[in-house]
């Protein structure tokens, strides 16, 4: 019997780009509980990045959280397409439907490929108001807003967003204005036309103007850059307040507690989470939730769109078109 073959993108071995191969595999087979996509659009995480190289930034402590990484293996988690087969006992989608999802996150993936096979419970229909490239940018940037933010944000909380025209922030701002927020936005200065558009009520350009200077009495800060300078952050956050760290940094837990301030997401890690994608999909299609796009870039040149995401300052989010 033939095999029927595709075009995917393989990681070999730990490195910089150079290992992300685009060659011809063996195109999967949904099994019980799953469907086929045929994959128009991938979207790109830093998570990709940071597996294909092995994951150096995690310091010593922290390396028990990361999930084993087989070789090879097909990156990517985000994904737009077109259901092309259901597996066994599969009644929730049907050949043909559009949709999008954050596929086997933490440890799965494949989803820079032609085709991918994705577990029903890690999908939902695709916003009809956007294309697949648009689509396939949302999944793991907008649940990561939406798990660690959205859902424990109080309407009138003042909020400053760190790294706020990424490809979390950009959904974390927008997350939080609907809920009611006072949004602060930090971010490099020529993303503030941007940030204005997407609604913030205060910006600050940390290049000029470190954010620990600029501010106090913050109820919650959203920290998606963490780094080596974070725990400067503490001090902006009010008595009570709470940092949500969705990036290692410095945070001393002990300053943390000297000042009265909660560290963590107090939720579980990030998940798929069918229901969640849906909501979020209905936010964009009632056109209260917006995509934007930094870098398209074709499946095959694949390297170019991890060479874009480790330079570093995104607006929105790289996606790889996997149909022209
Ligand atoms: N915990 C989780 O489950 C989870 C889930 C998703 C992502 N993450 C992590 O979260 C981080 C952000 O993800 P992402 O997809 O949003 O990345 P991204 O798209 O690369 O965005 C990062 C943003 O931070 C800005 N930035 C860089 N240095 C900054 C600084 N010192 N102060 C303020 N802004 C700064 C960058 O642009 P400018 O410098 O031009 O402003 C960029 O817009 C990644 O490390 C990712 O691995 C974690």
């Amino acid at each position: 019997m033939s095999v029927e073959t595709m075009k995917a993108v393989q990681v070999y071995e730990d490195g910089g780009p150079e290992v992300l191969i685009y060659e011809d595999v063996p195109r999967p087979v949904a099994g019980p509980g799953e469907v086929l996509v045929r994959v128009y659009a991938a979207g790109v995480n830093p998570a990709d990045w940071r597996a294909r190289a092995g994951f150096p930034d995690v310091p010593e402590q922290f390396r028990h959280a990361i999930p084993p990484i087989a070789r090879p293996h097909i990156p990517g988690f985000d994904l737009s397409g077109i259901v092309e087969t259901v597996g066994p006992d599969v009644t929730t989608f049907d050949t043909g439907d559009a949709v999008f999802g954050m596929i086997r996150f933490p440890a799965g993936g494949k989803a820079y490929a032609e085709y991918a096979t994705a577990p029903v419970t890690d999908l939902a229909l695709k916003p009809t108001s956007i294309d697949h490239i648009q689509a396939a940018a949302v999944p793991m940037a907008a649940l990561t807003a939406w798990q660690f933010l959205y859902q424990d944000l109080e309407p009138g909380q003042t909020i400053l967003i760190n790294g706020a025209a990424g490809g979390v922030g950009h959904f974390a701002v927008q997350l939080a204005k609907i809920k009611g927020a006072y949004v602060i936005a930090a971010a490099s200065g020529r993303h503030e036309a941007f940030l204005h558009e997407l609604g913030i009520d205060e910006y600050i350009d940390y290049t000029t103007t470190p954010v620990e200077q600029a501010l106090r009495n913050v109820d919650l800060i959203y920290d998606t850059v963490g780094g080596m300078n974070a725990d400067s952050l503490l001090s902006v956050l009010k008595h009570g307040g709470r940092l949500i760290a969705i990036n290692i940094g410095n945070y001393s837990a002990e300053r943390a507690t000297r000042l009265g301030i909660t560290i963590g997401t107090g939720r579980p890690s990030l998940h798929p989470d069918a229901a969640q994608l849906a909501k979020i999909g209905r936010l964009i299609d009632a056109a209260r939730l917006h995509v934007a796009i930094d870098t398209v870039v074709p499946l095959s040149q694949v390297r170019q769109a991890h060479i874009r995401g480790e330079s570093g300052h995104l607006r929105g989010k790289i996606v790889l078109r996997v149909v022209e």
